[in-house]
């Protein structure tokens, strides 16, 4: 099915609106750090918007530095790109690879990277069996569960992939969310493994969707032959502004987990609690929620609140989820969250 048809992913305003009509949405449908961007992110890119007349820096040196001490690696070990979704095209591009696997409920553009570079996919329920030249896709925490791996079984796993050459891409495009933060991170261990990739986004944590950045966290010669794989200028002059504006910020990641978790134990208590619902237990900030209701579907919920101007993510295109039963809320402030629920009450009836 082509992209114009179905959605593939939530935060796209534009449909909503064609779909339910014109009005200002609250968004639970894209995953985005509910303090919105750090303050010094919108003081760079007024400061500095006349560096869209120049070429972009192709080389990133000063970005590079920062992600790479941000992510405890060495610079040779960062490839920065187009947002993490460009650079997840380019892995199953790699010499070698021979098959895709992913475990299925996940992001569907690890598929959609493979299709693209026609390389076969398999999806799986478990994460044994590699072989030579597989590619696994792990994301974690996992979109659209919330599920987190330890680092532990990420690490055996990374140990398995490099004893049977085969490749383990981790997915940290939330872990910031998580109430262990960077802890769980296996960012630094790809100096112990030649053939772990990290893929890192910095367009949730610092709410840049918009703008665009991400890294491939690996071994300087996978970090080189991705490198070849780029195209040119990947990262815009405002995106690595932002960047290098925000990676430094401590205290940001720090309030985003607190108001995060707070949050998310907020809502998921209120999810709890509404009849027809059974919300997932979820390490990141969003939570995946199974539809008990016979007389409601993903597709019928999904729709009654955009109806109302509330988007959330109908899950019934994620492989596996196609009985029509999930959606995905992300966790957003007490004020819109507490919208959501009584919309949520008023269409299903109530609450327990
Ligand atoms: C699990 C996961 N990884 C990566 C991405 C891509 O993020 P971006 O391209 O905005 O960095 C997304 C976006 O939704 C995602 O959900």
């Amino acid at each position: 099915m082509g992209r114009s048809t179905a959605p593939l992913h939530g935060g796209d305003l534009r449909r909503a609106a064609a779909l339910y009509g014109p009005r200002e949405f609250i968004d639970f449908s894209a995953n985005i750090n509910l303090l919105g961007p750090p303050p010094q992110v919108w003081q760079v890119l007024t400061e500095n918007l006349q560096d869209v007349v120049h070429y972009p820096d192709p080389h990133l040196e000063g970005l590079k530095a920062d992600l790479a001490s941000f992510l405890k690696v060495d610079p040779s070990c960062i490839l920065p790109g187009n947002g993490g979704a460009e650079l997840i095209y380019l892995l199953p591009r790699l010499e070698g690879v021979r098959q895709v696997r992913i475990p299925i409920p996940t992001f569907s553009e690890y598929a959609e990277a493979a299709k693209a570079s026609k390389v076969p996919i398999r999806y799986c329920l478990d994460l044994d069996h590699l072989q030579q030249g597989d590619m696994l896709f792990l994301c974690n925490p996992n979109n659209p569960t919330g599920k987190l791996r330890s680092k532990d079984q990420i690490l055996q796993l990374a140990q398995q992939a490099e004893e049977r050459g085969a490749w383990l891409v981790v997915d940290e495009a939330f872990i910031d969310f998580t109430p262990e933060g960077r802890k769980a991170s296996v960012a630094p261990q790809v100096q112990d493994f030649e053939r772990l990739i990290v893929l890192y986004s910095l367009t949730k944590l610092f709410a840049i969707p918009g703008l665009r950045l991400g890294c491939l966290v690996a071994s300087p010669a996978l970090i080189a032959a991705s490198r070849q794989l780029q195209p040119p200028w990947s990262v815009n002059c405002l995106a690595e502004l932002a960047g290098r504006a925000a990676l430094g910020d401590e205290s940001f990641r720090e309030r985003t987990r607190k108001a995060t978790a707070e949050e998310r134990e907020f809502l998921y208590q209120g999810l709890l609690a509404q009849k027809g619902l059974r919300p997932y237990p979820s390490a990141a900030n969003f939570i995946f929620v199974a539809i008990a209701d016979p007389n409601w579907t993903g597709t019928t919920l999904t729709d009654a609140l955009g109806r109302r101007g509330i988007l959330v993510r109908n899950c019934a295109n994620f492989q596996g989820l196609e009985s029509d039963r999930h959606i995905r809320v992300a966790v957003r402030t007490r004020q819109e969250n507490e919208r959501l629920l009584r919309e949520l009450a008023d269409l299903l009836g109530g609450t327990r």
